[in-house]
């Protein structure tokens, strides 16, 4: 699904992606889980101190709140592009900030399709246990 909300007389973006990163905390008993728990807080400052390193003036790091797939977490979602990825890991950041917002490719390994939703992962997860 593409946008048409884009018109020819729109004024540029101020930035050329905004990355935001889930930082939802819920209790710990939350059936869904959040963010938070997996570790998003500090894959947040190491994505932002990196984006600095790597001199990524015009990709914005934004925390987030929940953004409604916690069972696949840590997410996160750039735009405009829409590209939504898990990410657990230092290196899975790098590997983000280098591949999509530096060379303008994806990591499809990491990458949430839509069709990926939470109802869909609890089915899974109740189909494995039989
Ligand atoms: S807690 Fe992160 S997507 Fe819901």
């Amino acid at each position: 699904m593409s946008s048409n909300r884009t018109r020819p007389d729109d004024p540029g973006p101020y930035f050329d992606a905004h990355v935001f990163v889930c930082v939802n905390e819920r209790a710990p008993d939350h059936p869904r889980g959040c963010c938070k728990a997996r570790g998003s807080e500090a894959l947040r400052d190491y994505m932002k101190s990196r984006a600095k390193a790597l001199g990524l003036n015009k990709v914005r790091i934004n925390q987030s709140g929940c953004l409604d797939r916690c069972e696949l977490g840590p997410t996160m979602v750039i735009y405009p592009e829409g590209i939504w990825y898990a990410v657990k890991t230092e290196a899975d950041v790098d590997e983000v900030l280098l591949t999509h917002l530096v060379e303008g490719r994806r990591v499809t390994r990491l990458m949430l399709t839509p069709d990926q939703t939470p109802a869909k992962l609890a089915k899974e997860k109740l189909a494995a246990k039989g």
